[in-house]
């Protein structure tokens, strides 16, 4: 049986750690113009269900670093466009490849995936999580020198994939994460009960984003609107007015609070361009990382 990467909840404590110091040392090697071809002569396949810039870039370029072949695959080029079943598309794609990177709609369709694969899958997010992103976040938390278990993580927005995976993530490494969303729009329910039944960690829904804030070490953000609910546009932009990362929000923080966001950013809408693009922002670092943790989880998954 393969070990895939389907969900947060999929990796421990010392994982974690283990991910971090091989994502240090890849990013080291990276800049100084060493690459560790330790996925050599293998083929990774990539089939993306949504659009993406950071994922699908990163991991191709993490895939040749590594001295593996990549293969995008274009979902409508497939004939899982017009309606093969995701099982007999995972047993034989898996027939042919050492990995396979996902990225879709319900979670549901890559644990299918999985189910019928004979090589790991790895999850480039779904509806439900997005656990690489979160992976590659922390990484870029832990480089700016604060000690995971000892920091205040506020998240502002919508209660979607992303918030979802911290959840899982304060819990398996033990930090304090202070969720703000409007009502109505909270985190997975399932991702809470698991979160809580592990006992680490302390997450808290307050929906006054002054309150999740406040004295905290790292303020993040995403989109109000996620790819597949366009729909609900107008709607959440006015529901959502109340919850921006501005200068306000951010002065009360702690004084040396990170402001993080996973990208695309709608700017002047979940976050002003002056904070994006501010001294307190790490955006930038965090997509960066993006290809570092990514090599690392191919290494840790693949190898
Ligand atoms: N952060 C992130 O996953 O970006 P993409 O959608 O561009 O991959
Ligand atoms: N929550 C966003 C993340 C994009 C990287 C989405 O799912 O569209």
């Amino acid at each position: 049986m393969p070990r895939h990467f389907l969900s947060i909840f999929d990796l421990s404590a010392k994982e974690f750690k283990t991910l971090f110091k091989r994502a240090a040392e890849l990013k080291k090697g990276k800049k100084a113009g060493k690459n560790q071809e330790v996925l050599k002569r293998k083929s990774i396949g990539m089939i993306f269900e949504k659009l993406s810039t950071r994922t699908r870039v990163s991991f191709e370029v993490a895939i040749n670093d590594l001295g593996a072949s990549c293969l995008y695959m274009n979902p409508s080029d497939l004939q899982l466009g017009r309606g093969e079943s995701i099982a007999d598309t995972a047993k034989i794609l898996s027939s042919y490849l050492d990995g396979i990177i996902i990225r879709t709609y319900e979670q549901h369709r890559i644990e299918e995936f999985a189910e019928n694969s004979t090589v790991p899958v790895i999850n480039a997010l779904t509806d439900l999580g997005h656990p690489t992103q979160i992976a590659a976040d922390l990484f870029t938390i832990v480089e700016t020198g604060k000690k995971l278990n000892k920091i205040k993580l506020a998240y502002v927005g919508d209660g979607n994939n992303i918030v979802n995976s911290f959840i899982g993530a304060a819990s398996i490494l033990g930090f304090h994460l202070s969720i703000a969303t409007p009502k109505g729009y909270e985190p997975d329910s399932e991702f809470l009960k698991k979160a809580k039944e592990s006992g680490k960690g302390f997450i808290e829904i307050v929906n006054d984003p002054k309150n999740a804030v406040k004295n905290a070490d790292v303020l993040y953000t995403d989109v109000w609107v996620s790819m597949g609910q366009e729909k609900e546009t107008k709607k959440k932009q006015k529901i959502f007015k109340p919850f921006q990362i501005n200068e306000d929000l951010l002065s009360l923080a702690n004084p040396d609070a990170i402001v993080m966001h996973c990208l695309p950013a709608h700017k002047g809408e979940e976050i002003t361009e002056e904070i994006l693009e501010g001294s307190s922002s790490v955006v930038y670092e965090q997509a960066e990382n993006k290809l570092h943790m990514g090599k690392a989880i191919l290494e840790m998954f693949l190898k």
